[in-house]
């Protein structure tokens, strides 16, 4: 049987551009889900009957020992071998001999790293996944603590009306809430596979996708062999996923920049929010929030660069797809980062109580509260507002609200009644609002959805896992 001799290169990566063609710089991460894809291919040709069962075995083993040189650091990666399937396959036929030619049996890079890029997504999102729950276990930690803790919420940033410091949290909570519910889905659509579209257009081979994509995990196979070589969605929602994350993550950072200005004051100067000036022996800087709200621009280009990529692109696989993991990968690290970094300043951050209190005493706070103090005794709305708008307006001090008493005598016991902030924010029940109940309502649903996110992440994990046990299997 005609094979390439042990490492030699094969003649198809041979090429004065070799260098530039190379995508080792960003495919290396797949090599585990490479070997594993391979390990369910060699087991489909057998079950077919292209391969005797002696090869399915050798091969089998020789993809294991492999991965233990992946895993031992020992992997001879070659540059000159383009990318990481060819580095496996030479390196396969230097371990296993000549039935390392067989491997490649109705298979083509194109579907290849289609089903290598859908194997390393679903293993990402899990990781993902769980550092974002971590984040949002800590963000409920610290909503637990402030539940009824008034702080003057914004629009505008003008300040508006009281809130709690819980609310606020929350409101960040339900925001990276739906970016996990945005993974889960990728996931779930990403959990088709490829394999068996081949190069672009199957193969005259009795393949047999469905029992390969049944082996890895993944709910079907793919539809259409020109679309599956092609179809990059599943990395552009991912993209576009964490790139909306970063945008959520950024306005986290910017309300923690804002807060820990002397200008605000609410949060104690300490170290877990970055370091000080080189110079101005005073400062401590919210450098980890700051650039937690900086790396939003590489994810966001991140996500640009893929969809540019792919705009008008031709169907079937073309080299420039090629160019779709490094934008991947950034995004994916800079996710990471951001996540852990969020993670610490959460629950590392300290509340100034007292700058919160005097803050939240601010009567201006309070302006809607008085008026809709007047509407429950009678009055429309519209003259209420104008009422307190000129009592707010009229330059005397804002907190004394005799002039209203006196113009407005039946509403003159409760106007006492919304003086105080805590008193004040705990009138603010509407249901998804401010107030301390209406706030441990919001933790009972915030809490549930963690509940449902450990099964979400227990059952991704267990298709996470085949990979695993397909490369540590011990061989039947
Ligand atoms: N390195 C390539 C990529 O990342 C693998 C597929 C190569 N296919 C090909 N026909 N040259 O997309």
């Amino acid at each position: 049987m005609a094979t390439t001799k042990s490492g030699d290169p094969p003649s198809y990566v041979i090429t004065p551009t070799s260098e530039f063609l190379s995508s080792l710089e960003v495919d290396r991460p797949l090599l585990r889900y490479d070997l594993a894809g391979s390990v369910a291919h060699a087991r489909m040709l057998g079950e077919v009957g292209l391969l005797a069962p002696d090869e399915v075995r050798a091969l089998e083993s020789g993809l294991r020992a492999v991965d233990l040189e992946a895993r031992t650091g020992t992997f001879p990666w070659r540059s000159e071998l383009e990318d990481v399937h060819t580095n496996v396959e030479v390196r396969l036929t230097e371990l296993a001999g000549p039935v390392a030619g067989k491997l490649h049996t109705g298979r083509s890079r194109n579907d290849q790293v289609a089903l290598d890029e859908r194997l390393y997504l679903r293993a990402t999102v899990h990781d993902l996944a769980g550092r974002l729950v971590r984040l949002e276990e800590a963000l409920l930690r610290r909503a637990t603590e402030e539940r009824s803790t008034p702080i003057p919420g914004y629009t505008h940033l003008q300040r508006a009306q009281l809130v709690t410091v819980a609310h606020v949290l929350l409101a960040h909570f339900w925001r990276f809430e739906r970016d996990l519910d945005r993974l889960w889905a990728t996931a779930a659509r990403a959990n088709v596979s490829p394999l068996g579209a081949g190069a672009l257009a199957g193969s005259t081979l009795p393949l047999d996708p469905a029992r390969t994509a049944q082996e890895l995990g993944f709910d079907r196979s793919f539809e259409n062999s020109l679309d599956a070589v092609s179809d990059r969605d599943p990395l552009a929602e991912l993209l576009f996923d964490l790139a909306l994350f970063a945008v959520h993550a950024s306005a986290l950072g910017e309300e923690i920049v804002l807060y820990a200005s002397k200008e605000f004051g609410y949060l104690e100067r300490s170290p877990v929010l970055g370091s000080g000036s080189s110079l101005m022996p005073q400062k401590r800087n919210p450098d980890a929030a700051e650039l937690v709200r900086g790396k939003a621009g590489r994810s966001i280009g991140d996500l640009v660069a893929l969809l540019t990529v792919l705009k008008g692109l031709p169907l079937a696989y073309d080299r420039d797809l090629q160019e779709d993991k490094a934008p991947v990968l950034d995004a994916v690290r800079t996710a990471t980062a951001v996540l852990d970094a969020l993670g610490d300043l959460v629950g590392g951050i300290r509340f100034d109580a007292e700058r919160l209190g005097l803050a939240a005493r601010d009567p201006e706070l309070l302006a809607t509260d008085v008026a809709e103090a007047l509407v429950r005794h009678g009055t429309p709305f519209r003259a209420a507002h104008e009422a307190v708008g000129a009592h707010f307006r009229a330059g005397s001090d804002p907190a004394d609200l005799t002039p209203l008493r006196r113009s407005f005598p039946s509403a003159a016991p409760e106007l006492d009644a919304v003086r105080d902030p805590a008193t004040a924010v705990a009138r603010r029940r509407t249901s998804g609002g401010p107030a301390p109940d209406a706030v441990a309502q919001q933790l009972e649903l915030a809490r549930a959805r963690l509940a449902a996110h450990a099964a979400s992440l227990s059952s991704l994990g267990r298709k996470v896992g085949l990979v695993e046990e397909l490369l540590n299997e011990e061989e039947k």
